[in-house]
């Protein structure tokens, strides 16, 4: 059994509450720190619940120093997974220094804190957003990166800032150097099998997924279709959409990697995580009805501002150095969406 400890923050987030699990069924001891403006502690005694292990929380902002540092001086940890973090889009674009505040400075408080306590293994959750617009469909680590809104900015400002971190440890030969994989995510969807955690998006969802979940579940009346008219098959917008327990076992794996001679004795790289396959939005509608049963009640409405046609991962890299794919097709993404949605029509509110 491995007995390392491993910090998650944004622990009781969507994606962190799965990692959680994956981390515990692998043997790690789990710590978390979340100051849950987006989460619910349910999530957490849920993950205790279906893997019948104890993890232990923290109730804490990752901005502030004392408290980020008493738990690197209380817990033996290893490595880092940081999933801390405000996530959405059009948010962003109103409240870019909320965003710059919290993804930024509060990497850097991180990142200081665990250069302190000579913990410097960190696996950050970056996200395909980074990329620019290149004219091209899929996307590789080395393309160029450009992301349009403030929240993308501020993840790309990080992936900066952690390059910049591990390069100056060359310059300083330093005794320990950074180790750090920057997994850009293309589009998470689907719940643990249990039903137990899932996504819970607070008021009406801004995500294809959880909307349509909505709408099947009678929350919400129509699904909107942002544009009809993209130069695709059918004219809607194609996306990698991967299950959130391949991406959570990206982070294990990503792990694992970080501590193997392969890496080297240290550096920071950026790894897609996605299946490599793209489906349409009338696709994800088409399976969702035939997966699930549920007639979806959708209009074609007018593009949304800053989408893009056609965007899908180029997973290569992560196969050949984290050893890492996606297993799970979009059936199983939808039915563990449903099985989520069914069993948790409010979310984690009872
Ligand atoms: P989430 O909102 O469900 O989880 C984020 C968690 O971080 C929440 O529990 C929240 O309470 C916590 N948090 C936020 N700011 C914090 C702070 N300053 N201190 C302590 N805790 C804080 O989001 P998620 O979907 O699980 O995303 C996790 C990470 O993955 C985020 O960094 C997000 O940007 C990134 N990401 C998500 C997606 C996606 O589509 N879900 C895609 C790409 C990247
Ligand atoms: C998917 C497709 C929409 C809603 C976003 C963030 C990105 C990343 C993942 C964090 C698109 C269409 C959607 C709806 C629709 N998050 N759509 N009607 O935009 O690819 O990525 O989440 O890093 O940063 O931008 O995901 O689920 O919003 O949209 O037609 O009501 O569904 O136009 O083609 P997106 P999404």
């Amino acid at each position: 059994m491995n007995q390392q400890t491993i910090l998650v923050t944004g622990g009781a987030g969507y994606i962190g509450s799965h990692a959680c699990i994956e981390l515990l069924q692998a043997g790690f001891n789990v710590v978390v720190v979340d100051n849950l403006c987006n989460s619910k502690t349910e999530a957490l005694s849920r993950v205790q619940q279906i893997t019948d292990k104890t993890l232990t929380f923290y109730q804490h902002d990752i901005r502030d120093k004392a408290a980020l540092a008493d738990i690197f001086a209380k817990e033996a940890i290893s490595s880092v997974m940081h999933f801390a973090g405000l996530k959405a889009v059009g948010e962003s674009c109103e409240k870019p220094a909320l965003y710059y505040h919290n993804n930024v400075y509060g990497t850097l408080v991180l990142t200081e804190v665990m250069a302190e306590a000579n913990v410097k293994q960190l696996v950050f959750s970056s996200s395909a957003t980074v990329y620019g617009e290149c004219g091209c469909t899929q996307y590789a680590e080395n393309f160029p990166l450009g992301p349009i809104n403030p929240y993308g900015r501020s993840k790309a400002m990080v992936e900066d800032i952690l390059r910049d971190l591990s390069a100056a440890d060359t310059i300083n030969q330093a005794k320990s150097p950074w180790k750090i994989a920057l997994l850009r995510y293309f589009n998470p969807i689907g719940a643990h099998e249990s039903g137990l955690i899932g996504e819970d998006p607070n008021g009406i969802p801004n995500n294809l997924l959880p909307y349509i979940a909505q709408v099947a579940i009678g929350k919400l009346t129509q699904l909107s279709v942002f544009g009809n008219d993209y130069p695709t098959p059918d004219g809607t917008g194609i996306r990698d959409y991967i299950h959130v327990v391949d991406l959570v076992k990206g982070h294990i794996k990503a792990i694992a990697t970080l501590e193997g001679d392969a890496f080297g004795p240290g550096g920071c790289k950026a790894y897609n995580l996605g299946t490599g396959r793209g489906y349409s939005v009338l696709e994800i509608i088409d399976t969702f009805q035939k997966v699930t049963g549920q007639a979806i009640n959708y209009k074609i409405a007018p593009r949304r501002a800053g989408d893009l046609a056609e965007c899908f991962a180029n997973p290569e890299l992560a196969l050949k150095e984290l050893d890492w794919q996606a297993e799970k097709n979009l059936a199983d993404m939808v039915a563990d969406t449903w099985n989520w949605q069914t069993k948790n029509p409010q979310g984690y509110m009872q």
